[in-house]
Formats: C-alpha cells, sequence, structure tokens
C-alpha cells in the first residue's frame, strides 16, 4: 500500500489503489484467475480509460523490464477497470506474481505503469499438504474449558534463506509466534467455516525474521467456535479440542529447499490461559507464564510431545475475506469510579465507561498483589440505579480474570474472547490500582474498512448513522451476527438481508459477503432451503429458515453484484440459487409460499413488529410474506440469469416471478387495492417487491400513509417491513410522511433509542421505555444492526446516492437528492470500488446548492431539484457547462447526464 501510494503521488495519472480479489497484494489466493482491480486516477472533468495493459511478471526484476513473463494482456481497448480475470499462465501453489498496469485516457495518451502490486498463490492441491494436525491431550467437556494448549518446534537453519512462507490453520483458532515475535495482526484466525466442509488457511512471508541457527516457531490454540460454545449450546459443537496444522516452506539460496511440518515431533504444554471461550471469556494466570517459551534456548524438557490426529480430510481453502483486526483503541469517557452498588461474592471495584457500545476485549494496566485475581464483567448498559447490567447476556458470562504474578503494574489482554459492552466492571477481593489510562477498548471487527459516510443538519440523525456503523463494526465478525454480546452470535440471515445494502455503504463488505456465501452454500439443505443461521447450527428450526430469513441466500449475492459487479460470485453459486427457488417452488401451495399445509417452518412472520407479527399469530400474516419473498427471489433469480446470459432461466424465472405475483394479488390485494391484512410491512412489501398492480399502486400507498398517520406518525414494522417503508413512502409521493418517521422522537422510531442516550441500534424499538423499563431479558440486546437500513434510504436517498441496475457497481451513478424533513443540509460520500462518490446539498432558504464528485471513468445522472426549470453550474446555464452531457427538463428536476469531475449545481427550490 505505501509503495502505491508513494508511486501515485510522483505519477499523478498512473492507476492507483491496485487490488486482487478485493485485496491490497493478498499472501494466499487459490482462485486460478483471480480478479485485478484498479483507480483510473485523473481528476477533472470528462475523464474516461479506453484502454488498459496489465503486465504480470515471476520477479520483480522482469517487471520492472516491463517483462510481463506470466502474462502480457497487450493494449486491450476497454473501459473496464474492475473484476479483470488473469488470463496468464497457469500458475502454480506457492507462485508469487507482481503486476502492474497502465491505462490510455480519452484522448488515446497512455498513462506510465502504475507502481508494482503483487499476490501469491496458496496450495493448491490437496497433495501439497504434508502436516500432520497436532494438539495436545488435554481435553476439556460439554461444560467445562480446558487450558489453552501451547505448541512450539526448534529447526536450525545453517544457510541463507531466499524465501519462506509458512501455510497455517486450526481447528479452533491459533496465534503464531516465530522466535517470539507474533506473527500477523490478525485475530480469531482461522475464522469460522462450516468446518465438515472446510477450513481456512493463511500464508504469512517469514524470510526476513528467520535467522541462521536456532528458530523456532510457536503457536497457541484457543477454542474458539470449533470447540467452545456457540450459542446457548454444549461446548465442542463441532469438535473436542483444538488441532493445530502447519507447514514452512523454505527456499534456500543455493537452490535446494525444504519443507518442514506440524507432526509429533513438536512439543507441547500448558500455560497461563486456563480457559478460554468467546461466550464465557478468559482466565490468564500469569504466575503460569513460560517467558521465552516460544524462542530459541528454552528449555522444554518439561514440555510432552504433541500428538498427531488423524486427518479427516476437510478441504482446506485459501480465505477469500477480510479477517478480524484490532481496528479501533477507545479509551474510557471519565476515569474508572468505584462501583458503588452491591456485588456478588464480596466483589469490590470499579465501573469503567468506554462511552460506546463496542465490540472486542479490555486491555488492563493495573497493579496488586502477586496471586490476587481480577475478575472483569462487561455490560452494554446500566439499570436505573447506575449498577450494570448483564441479565440480557443470557447464558454469555463475558467475564474475563487475570491473576497477577507480581506487585507491580502489569498489562493483560485477552487472546481467545471477545464480548459485546459499553461498560467494564474491574473488581477483586482485594485492594488494587488501574495506572492513569489504565483500561483501553480493543475494538475488534472484521477488516471492512470504512467507505461511506453521512451527515446532515440534524444532530440526532447524525447520531444514528454513527450508531448503525458501531453496529456493523461490532457484528462484522467472521460472519454477520445478529448481536455480539449475548449467548448467540450466530449468522442470522434475516437480519444480514436487511442490512447488507446499508452495510455496502459503509463499508467494504465485497470480501467479508464473499466468504459468507461460501458458509450459505455449505450449510444448504439438500431439498435446496436455505436455513435460518450460516455456518448452520441447531436453532430449533428444521433446515428452511423461513421467508426473508431463508431469502438471504440470494438477496445478499446479489446485492454484492450490484455494489461490485461481481459476476463470478453469481456464477459461482448459480445452482446453489435455482435449488432455493426450486424448493420454494415446490413445498409452496398453488404458489403460496408457508400456506396453511405447508410442513416446515412458516418463518418469523414480521420479526418483533409491534403490530402483533411475528411468531406470534397476527399482524402480518407468514405466508403474505412468504410469498411476496418467494416472488421477490425468483425475480432475483431471473435477473442473475440474465446477467450470465443464461437466457432462457431468466425468461423461466421471470415467468415464475409473474405467475406468484398473480397469486399475491390473488390472494392477499382487494380490487380497491387494500391488503387483506390491514399492515404497514404487508403495504410495504406489495409495493416494493412491485406486486401491486400499476393501477391500485396509489390507493395502496393512501392505505399506507393513513395507517401510519392513525399512529400519530409512527411505523410498525419489525425486520421484515422495515428496511423498504422509508423508500416505499419516498418513491410513491411521500417523503414528508417519511421524513416524518425519521425525525419521530417516541417509540417505536429510530430516534428514540438515540434520545435514550443509544450509541449502537437495539434489537427492539423498545429495548428500554420510561415505562416499562426493560425489556423481556430472555430476548433485548442493544447492538443488532436489522433496523439500522434506514442508512441506506440516507444514502439513497437524502444525499441520493445510487446504483444503476443496467451498470452495477457505480459504473452509472445516479445522484438523486432528497431536500426536505426540515434538513438545511446533507452529504454522502462513497468510496466505491471506482473511486469517491460525493453527494452534498445545502438549502439557504429557497437557494440550492449541490455538489457532486463522479469518479474517473463513471459517468452520472443528476436530478437538479430546481422550480423554474433554471439551473447554474460555475456561473453558467448547467446544460453549457463542461462535462455535461445532455440536460432534459422534468417537472420539479432538470436531469443531466454527467461525466466524471465535480460539480456544483445552484438552483431556486420551493
Ligand atoms: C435473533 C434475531 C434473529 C431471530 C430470528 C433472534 O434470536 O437475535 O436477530 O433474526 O432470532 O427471528
Amino acid at each position: 500500500m505505501a509503495r502505491q501510494k508513494k508511486a501515485s503521488q510522483k505519477v499523478s495519472s498512473a492507476p492507483i489503489d491496485l487490488r486482487c480479489e478485493y485485496r491490497v497484494d493478498p499472501p494466499c489466493i487459490d482462485a486460478l484467475h483471480p480478479r485485478l482491480f484498479w483507480k483510473f486516477s485523473p481528476n477533472g472533468r470528462g475523464q474516461r480509460q479506453t484502454a488498459y495493459q496489465i503486465l504480470a511478471a515471476s520477479s520483480l526484476k522482469n517487471l520492472s523490464a516491463n517483462k510481463g513473463d506470466l502474462w502480457d494482456s497487450g493494449k486491450v481497448e476497454s473501459d473496464h477497470s474492475i473484476q479483470i480475470e488473469y488470463a496468464g499462465k497457469l500458475l502454480s501453489s506457492g507462485q508469487r506474481v507482481e503486476w502492474k498496469v497502465r491505462v490510455w485516457d480519452a484522448a488515446g495518451k497512455a498513462s506510465v505503469y502504475s507502481a508494482p502490486a503483487s499476490w501469491e498463490m496458496g496450495l493448491l492441491q490437496a497433495a501439497d499438504w504434508k502436516a500432520q494436525w497436532i494438539g495436545s491431550t488435554v481435553v476439556g467437556g460439554p461444560r467445562t474449558a480446558a487450558p489453552a494448549p501451547y505448541l512450539r518446534k526448534t529447526f536450525n537453519l545453517n544457510k541463507k534463506v531466499h524465501r519462506a512462507r509458512l501455510y497455517v490453520t486450526a481447528l479452533g483458532i491459533y496465534e503464531c509466534y516465530l522466535n517470539g515475535q507474533r506473527i500477523g495482526d490478525e485475530v480469531f484466525r482461522p475464522g469460522w467455516t462450516e468446518y465438515t466442509r472446510r477450513v481456512q488457511y493463511d500464508a504469512y512471508d517469514l524470510t526476513s525474521q528467520l535467522q541462521r541457527g536456532d528458530n523456532v516457531l510457536g503457536a497457541i490454540l484457543g477454542d474458539g467456535w470449533y470447540c467452545g460454545q456457540v450459542q446457548a449450546l454444549d461446548r465442542q459443537f463441532y469438535g473436542d479440542r483444538p488441532r493445530f496444522l502447519a507447514q514452512l516452506h523454505l527456499e534456500f539460496a543455493d537452490g535446494s529447499s525444504r519443507v518442514m511440518v506440524t507432526d509429533s515431533t513438536w512439543k507441547t504444554s500448558t500455560g497461563p490461559i486456563l480457559a478460554g471461550d468467546m461466550m464465557q471469556g478468559e482466565s490468564y494466570d500469569a504466575r503460569r507464564e513460560m517467558p521465552g517459551w516460544n524462542a530459541p534456548n528454552f528449555d522444554d524438557r518439561q514440555w510432552s510431545r504433541a500428538i498427531e490426529f488423524a486427518d479427516s480430510g476437510i478441504p482446506r481453502v485459501a480465505c477469500p475475506g477480510p479477517a478480524v483486526r484490532c481496528v479501533a483503541q477507545i479509551v474510557p469517557i471519565a476515569p474508572p469510579k468505584k462501583a458503588d452498588y452491591p456485588l456478588d461474592w464480596h466483589y469490590r471495584g470499579l465501573l469503567c465507561d468506554l462511552g460506546q457500545n463496542m465490540v472486542g476485549r479490555v486491555r488492563i494496566h493495573v497493579r496488586g498483589k502477586a496471586g490476587q485475581t481480577i475478575r472483569l464483567r462487561h455490560g452494554e448498559v446500566l439499570d436505573k440505579d447506575g449498577a450494570l447490567y448483564r441479565a440480557n447476556l443470557r447464558s454469555a458470562g463475558a467475564i474475563d480474570f487475570y491473576t497477577l504474578k507480581s506487585d507491580d503494574f502489569e498489562t493483560w489482554e485477552p487472546r481467545f474472547t471477545f464480548h459485546g459492552f459499553r461498560y467494564v466492571e474491574i473488581a477483586s477481593h482485594q485492594d488494587f490500582e488501574l495506572a492513569k489510562d489504565g483500561v483501553v477498548g480493543i475494538v475488534l471487527q472484521s477488516d471492512t474498512p470504512l467507505t461511506g459516510a453521512f451527515e446532515c443538519s440534524d444532530p440526532l440523525i447524525n447520531q444514528l448513522q454513527k450508531n448503525i456503523q458501531w453496529g456493523q463494526r461490532g457484528n462484522f465478525l467472521e460472519i454477520p451476527t445478529d448481536c455480539p454480546q449475548r449467548d448467540e452470535r450466530l449468522g442470522w440471515m434475516g437480519d444480514a438481508q436487511v442490512f447488507v445494502r446499508t452495510a455496502a455503504f459503509n463499508m467494504d463488505v465485497a470480501g467479508f459477503f464473499t466468504k459468507w456465501q461460501t458458509d450459505i452454500a455449505d450449510a444448504q439443505g439438500q431439498d435446496g432451503a436455505f436455513p435460518p443461521v450460516c455456518p448452520n447450527a441447531p436453532t430449533g428450526i428444521a433446515n428452511d429458515g423461513g421467508p426473508a430469513w431463508a431469502d438471504a441466500g440470494i438477496i445478499c449475492p446479489w446485492t454484492i453484484h450490484l455494489c461490485f459487479a461481481d459476476r463470478r460470485l453469481l456464477a459461482q453459486h448459480y445452482q446453489s440459487f435455482v435449488r432455493f427457488v426450486n424448493f420454494l417452488q415446490q413445498s409452496s401451495h398453488d404458489l403460496i409460499r408457508c400456506a396453511a399445509d405447508y410442513s416446515g417452518f412458516p418463518g418469523f412472520g414480521d420479526w418483533l413488529a409491534l403490530d402483533g407479527s411475528g411468531i406470534v399469530q397476527g399482524g402480518t400474516p407468514r405466508d403474505l410474506i412468504g410469498t411476496a419473498f418467494f416472488a421477490y427471489s425468483a425475480r432475483l433469480l431471473s435477473r442473475i440469469a440474465n446477467v450470465l446470459g443464461k437466457d432462457e432461466d431468466a425468461r423461466k424465472y421471470q415467468a415464475l416471478f409473474e405467475q406468484v405475483r398473480r397469486a399475491f394479488v390473488r390472494r392477499y390485494i382487494t380490487p380497491a387495492g387494500l391488503m387483506a391484512a390491514q399492515t404497514q410491512t404487508a403495504y410495504v412489501l406489495a409495493l416494493h417487491f412491485d406486486l401491486m398492480p400499476q393501477e391500485l399502486r396509489a390507493a395502496a400507498a393512501a392505505a399506507l400513509v393513513q395507517d401510519i398517520k392513525k399512529r400519530k406518525n409512527h411505523l410498525s414494522t419489525g425486520f421484515v417491513g422495515t428496511p423498504y417503508l422509508c423508500h416505499v413512502l419516498t418513491q410513491a409521493g411521500y417523503a414528508d410522511v417519511a421524513f416524518d418517521l425519521l425525525h419521530q422522537k417516541t417509540w417505536p422510531s429510530w430516534l428514540y433509542s438515540v434520545t435514550q442516550g443509544a450509541t449502537t441500534i437495539w434489537e427492539r424499538w423498545d429495548g428500554w421505555t420510561h415505562d416499562k423499563g426493560f425489556q423481556d431479558v430472555g430476548m433485548n440486546s442493544f447492538n443488532h444492526y436489522a433496523y439500522g437500513a434506514i442508512g441506506a434510504w440516507l444514502y439513497q436517498c437524502v444525499a441520493g446516492i445510487d446504483i444503476d441496475p443496467e451498470k452495477p457497481a457505480y459504473e452509472h451513478i445516479l445522484l438523486r437528492p432528497l431536500p426536505g424533513g426540515g434538513l438545511t443540509h446533507a452529504k454522502a460520500s462513497l468510496n466505491s470500488i471506482r473511486g469517491l462518490i460525493t453527494s452534498a446539498w445545502r438549502k439557504d432558504k429557497k437557494r440550492f446548492t449541490w455538489t457532486v464528485q463522479v469518479p474517473p471513468n463513471t459517468t452520472a445522472t443528476a436530478y437538479v431539484p430546481t422550480q423554474d426549470g433554471r439551473v447554474l453550474e460555475g456561473g453558467q446555464s448547467a446544460d453549457h457547462a463542461a462535462g455535461v452531457l445532455s440536460a432534459k427538463a422534468e417537472p420539479g428536476v432538470l436531469v443531466l447526464e454527467l461525466a466524471s469531475g465535480q460539480y456544483v449545481f445552484t438552483s431556486m427550490v420551493a
């Protein structure tokens, strides 16, 4: 990254931000034809790439000499700059590829080459793996964690190493060390997959860290998802203890090579980590530390030989997604104060407020007496007496213990656990002292950098946007989880589906959802049904996750395609989509999904809606939701088939959509455009999924608005209807009502929790209310992102940045701001895969100023609001401005086709 930045500063017109499979210089790829990306960099109006040339070489030397010995694409006349498939020589295991690209602009002028980038292939053949799975004889039980195994291996190097790569994985989680130094900065590797189907591995370049003489590779294994607690189940869901697999490929300067593998010559011991569990927390006894255990010259005679486990043949795959990392550190908003509420078991201590409901753990710097144990309990909120509230964590302990080794200050952070919390109570049975700045919140998240920002003139809405982003940060940890704090933390499909569009604005989630789609495919039933959670875990629900949950299996990849033009993701899982939609067809009755005679799971309804929907009867009927989503999934499949050039399937599933639509209309819509079930969600689905006949849309929208008005501008939607509500209202000409809902401060509303001091999105509209206090402890998370799906409306409608589905990934951008709701300004930016898009509007009485940024190599249609048809840009009539390709007056707007560049439009509005 650093070297790219440096070079691009020197040569501004060279392509920048080179990526392979969405990542910068990935160390381990197993796609034989990895996809390459770059950004066309020149600023200014009408910048367009007309051709490119990629060189891929086996060495930097060749690349610098412009010798593409692996691939020289030649000059390709094309404006494509993303998802370009490598089409060079067949690549082999471990092969390193250096590459660069140059481009031609609209005037046919070639740029200089970009700075070099690289990728490396992983181990492509099963036979490349020579290592044995190893571990310890120590094993925990269904309710008892075992001490974490430490593993070490000494090896001697007597010649110069030219290249060293470590390929490593675990069933469980690992932290690796070389000569006392931590390898990599990833957390919870190799992540969570359906371990019966695949396990991910990583690769590290260790060349510069090896030394002549003795070297030591070390690893600590954690239980993780593999044998720790998953959900509220007993531990050991996948296996009884963690296992480790690694091989170090060494190439020497003299041309010889050697592979060092895990086997029973490794030695193992337990150490200070007495227990580590994602849900329960970690227990660490510093007195048991083994200084130097991962470095040479350590006396390991007391250690035993590692045991080898038979290889069950689980395929190993290079991880296609981002790893979890520490993405931020936060400090308490005030010095920790005495916990002045009754603590259990005579504990006494301090309560610390990090000011933000976050996910991760804390690092403490503390002093007490050697042998004294410090306890850290975590919670999201305080109760009315100011005491730490933990009832909503259910069986998740979320408690860490640290036993001091000395009377001096010591620093500790747990390794193999994470918690969802804002408050941490630090307590002991004896006195202790926290250093100044002795508590730091370590924020952990799948490394999906922020790409989006939204702000406007209303501070409460700005806080809402922050809460949405923090909700995403906390719940995009390896998989999209429902919540990060209680004993659940599962990849609930419905939650992910409602939020995916918002997620793709906020952060770069392409790799994250690519990886999760594999979990979804792995979890798909023989019958084609998708389960409610992926990776699958017992939820008490038979394989069919039901409407709006199972459908995530097709909605999420479609959304990722829209945002990143990822045809490969669609192609790879196409058969899985077909099997799913066929399952819906077969299991429906006269095309009604979840009809009364359906013996499978009829779904969660409009989960947590306040109109009686949800798992209890009433509200929006589950067959209505089911049939609406059946239609939607069939239509998406038709669109996917279309993208993939499968014309016959495209027609077939479009026809299926139309049949289901007719069944839906017959069953749920009266001739007057009223829904058989008079709920907001019923109207929202019928309108948003295009099921309502054209001539009845106005009447249906009016009925929806009437219901909202009847509730004094309140919504009554749950997980299913909420994400689309404001879109439907805006589209139907009721943007004012959408804004009323957005501004609403009494519950149910988005701003209610904000006014109560929330720093994340709550699971329920009424997680806490003045009259009722806390909701049911059985299900009351204060960090659930689902209702944060309003974020997409802020970006797409209020700021007005949207995708043209015909030209996905913002190749052609739709810019249509929505000045309204009393806002005087709003601004969104999106660092899209093609470059930075911004839309910033300001309303000064009647004067409207709108700044937009269209990235190079893209175009946009901009809808400029104007009362009198006049729009100025740079002091002249907008239709004459440079970069404006065409202009068309429509009622209330001037529609401009824009070439790339920055524009500042001014107009007069009502
Ligand atoms: C989860 C939800 C999930 C739901 C299914 C809950 O326990 O937290 O977010 O979608 O179950 O209805």
